[in-house]
């Protein structure tokens, strides 16, 4: 795909699509990850002398002007990091915005209110993708995060001039694309997490490339219901345990090395004052569920990456928020820190629990996209960057 340094841009008005879809509490900023990630981009347009219109969403306003998903704090925040004024625009479309836009000098930077205060950016209406287009003479795509959404911003504009990705873009495209099409190995993928149901296309494509699978958190216990153990209160998709045994079998036929949990801490309740117990992955008892990998379990884990020479994690190992459950995390998140092996974030929670842990600094690569590192670990191509111009 072209990129940005493929064309110029001096003088130009680039229309760069970010994903400023960062978590707010109180109107203030709680993880500023994805301003950063951006700033690559917006600073090596704005060296260049291009006039900068950043466009993003934040939450599901679903269509509707929500007065806290306004983009100002990011705005400010922006104008902070960059060290140079941001204008914030109250619109992303109309006339305000186009007078703001021809005010524009080389290298000034706008950005626009939460595209998806219009309902037809989530149904990617072509009028309202004509309508950012307009802004613009190049269209810059630096949002990662948003790339599995076929929206006006993130789509549908592409079609109308001509279409590149930024930094932030690229840099995800290589190093997931690489891990997932030439992979150095032993390649070890850790899928962790809640539900089965989320990590099924994930599963089913990593299969075909790793050579050591790990399975752990809440979706493990469905996988041990599917070797015959009883799991007590844990966690259960009844419906998927069928799916678990096929896994497991398919594992084998392909010689893929299966880890999963040979023991587990339960708890008689789900809650930080519940009473816990270590216990063999057999051994769980029936009134109690268990909420974490226990210390066997953990400590294999470790080794298995220690000696990976690639490691993708997407998913904790149990309930990682509440301290008592939060050890098998915390092993994981530490081997990923201490081995020689090229680590990799699939973005979402295990980000979050590598920046808890402290580790974040020693990842060699944090994904900004949950739901969107996840879609091209499960193989599919991305709306986003199918939209981008070849040529
Ligand atoms: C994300 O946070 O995963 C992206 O910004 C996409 O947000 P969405 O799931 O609301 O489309």
């Amino acid at each position: 795909k072209k990129t940005m340094t493929d064309i110029d841009v001096k003088g130009q008005r680039v229309f760069v699509r970010v994903d400023f879809n960062v978590p707010m509490a109180d109107g203030t900023i709680t993880d500023e990850t994805r301003i950063r990630a951006a700033i690559p981009t917006i600073e090596y347009l704005v060296e260049q002398g291009a006039k900068v219109i950043l466009a993003s969403h934040l939450g599901r306003p679903k269509g509707e002007v929500k007065e806290g998903m306004r983009l100002t704090a990011v705005g400010i925040r922006l104008a902070e990091l960059i060290g140079k004024p941001v204008t914030k625009l109250d619109e992303s479309i109309g006339q305000e915005v186009e007078q703001a836009i021809a005010n524009m000098q080389n290298g000034d930077i706008v950005l626009l209110e939460n595209v998806r205060f219009h309902a037809g950016e989530e149904k990617n209406d072509p009028a309202l993708a004509q309508q950012f287009a307009q802004l613009a003479d190049i269209y810059v795509n630096d949002a990662f995060g948003a790339a599995h959404r076929a929206h006006a911003s993130t789509e549908g504009i592409a079609k109308h001039i001509p279409a590149v990705s930024g930094f932030l873009m690229q840099k995800e495209l290589d190093v997931l694309g690489k891990a997932l099409s030439n992979p150095e190995r032993p390649f070890t993928a850790i899928i962790g997490g809640a539900k089965v149901k989320d990590k099924i296309g994930v599963i089913e494509n990593l299969l075909e490339k790793v050579d050591h699978l790990i399975i752990g958190g809440g979706l493990s216990y469905t996988f041990i219901k599917a070797q015959g153990y009883d799991i007590g209160k844990s966690l259960l998709e009844e419906d998927k345990i069928e799916l678990a045994k096929s896994f497991i079998d398919k594992a084998q036929a392909k010689g893929v090395q299966l880890h999963m949990p040979i023991d587990a801490v339960v708890a008689n309740e789900f809650s930080q004052d519940a009473e816990t117990q270590v216990v063999d992955i057999d051994a769980i008892p029936a009134d109690w569920m268990g909420l974490d990998i226990g210390p066997k379990t953990a400590a294999h884990f470790a080794d298995v990456i220690q000696n990976s020479k690639l490691i993708i994690w997407n998913g904790p190992m149990g309930v990682f928020e509440i301290d008592k459950f939060a050890n098998g995390t915390k092993t994981v998140a530490d081997a990923m820190a201490a081995t020689a092996g090229y680590t990799v974030i699939g973005g979402g929670d295990s980000a979050a629990a590598v920046e808890k842990f402290a580790v974040a600094d020693q990842m060699d690569h944090i994904s900004t996209g949950g739901g969107a590192s996840l879609e091209l670990m499960e193989g599919k191509e991305l709306p986003g960057i199918i939209a981008l111009n070849d040529k």
